[in-house]
């Protein structure tokens, strides 16, 4: 009997996310004989039972399109807002798989999919994940889709602002995704040849970043490209959130805290024009804000971030033929390796301190904020 399985996009969309799904569904539909339906909006989509057929004709034509014909959305199965209230629609969503004669389901989403994945294999669904942020963020994957075309268009935007920064003598602070880890700041920042790096995770002084500015003044460069990501923190709030966290109470709220990602948006462009009027202050130059927003995730999918989510999507058919589940499909090295989403589900890959990328910028004279 052919086997049935459904596909879903969830969490923030990312280049490449289109190209994945059409991996998933031309091996499915022409290599293994298998059917596939979508369901639209992710998990919501999924709990409505509102579904899209799956065929050659509208597998055709997505490889290079930006956002996901699925539609997507950040609702969680076990806390979803419904009429108001939150409710776990878990049993729900475990109800419409079975309904749909589903063999497996197909998740291609950040690190909220994988915990939201983890949830439902503990429910006896055959769920697989694909690794998709711009982000680049999930555990035990060498490289999430989405994130070589952010980081493409990252680099671009810091180019273009050199040219203003230097004929305006002026710094600008380009405000870049990534609330948790730093890899697209640090990526586009080491292209771009920006000349202050802040990463989540090197808590920065201000005093330091402000000498950096003022020290090229010196040396002839009145201009500064300060490449920060939108989660950075001072070393006076590192203090405070570790306090906080030492506090009972604190690590309940900071947690609620992270978990309304999307209300955070304002919050990291206040701390952005902050930290742009505190360097006008300690520099003596004029300071501009730049932020790059949801252009990073705009738009057609990189030719890298097409192979690789080409490679994911036929590697998961590929297990799925093999009734192999419960897992994220990884890359690693040129091929791709299944890991359990136990290994996965809950942690974040964050940039380390001794990666080479932070020792290859330290070494061309960047600041890192420290
Ligand atoms: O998780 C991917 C991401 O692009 C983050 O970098 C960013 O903080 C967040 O999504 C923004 O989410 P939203 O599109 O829901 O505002």
């Amino acid at each position: 009997m052919a086997k049935k399985i459904g596909i879903l996009t969830s969490g923030g969309d990312s280049p490449g996310l289109n190209t994945a799904i059409r991996g998933v569904g031309k091996s499915a539909l022409n290599y293994y004989g298998m059917q596939l339906i979508g369901f639209r909006d992710g998990f919501r989509g999924m709990m409505e039972n509102r579904t899209m057929k799956m065929n050659a004709a509208n597998l055709s034509d997505i490889l290079t399109r930006g956002g996901t014909i699925l539609g997507t959305s950040r609702d969680k199965p076990h806390r979803m807002p419904v009429d108001g209230k939150i409710v776990d629609m878990t049993d729900v969503i475990v109800g419409n798989y079975h309904d749909n004669g589903l063999d497996a389901l197909v998740c291609l989403g950040g690190g909220g999919t994988q915990k939201n994945a983890l949830r439902l294999k503990a429910k006896g669904l055959n769920i697989l994940t694909l690794p998709k942020t711009i982000d680049n963020d999930v555990a035990q994957t060498d490289i999430t889709f989405g994130f070589d075309t952010a980081l493409g268009i990252a680099t671009d935007a810091i180019d273009r602002l050199h040219s203003t920064a230097h004929s305006h003598h002026r710094i600008i602070v380009v405000e870049i995704m990534g609330h948790r880890a730093g890899w697209l700041a640090l990526g586009a920042g080491i292209a771009g040849g920006a000349d202050v790096i802040l990463i989540p995770e090197i808590p920065y002084a201000v005093e330091s970043v402000a000498e950096a500015i003022r020290e090229r003044s010196r040396l002839g460069k009145s201009f500064s490209i300060v490449a920060m990501a939108e989660g950075v923190v001072s070393k006076q709030e590192h203090e405070a959130l570790l306090a906080k966290q030492n506090d009972k109470a604190g690590k309940a709220k900071e947690k609620k805290k992270t978990d309304a990602e999307n209300d955070t948006q304002s919050q990291y462009a206040e701390k952005t024009v902050r930290l742009a009027k505190q360097l006008e202050l300690l520099t003596g130059l004029e300071a501009r804000v730049t932020i790059l927003g949801h252009l990073q995730r705009g738009g057609i999918p990189s030719a890298a971030d097409r192979l690789l989510a080409t490679r994911l999507g036929t590697a998961c058919t590929e297990l799925i033929s093999r009734g192999e589940y419960g897992v994220m499909v990884a890359a690693r090295g040129e091929g791709t390796r299944p890991v359990k989403l136990e290994d996965v589900a809950g942690k974040v890959k964050t940039v380390p301190l001794d990666h080479p990328w932070i020792q290859s910028a330290r070494l061309i004279g960047t600041n890192m904020g420290d």
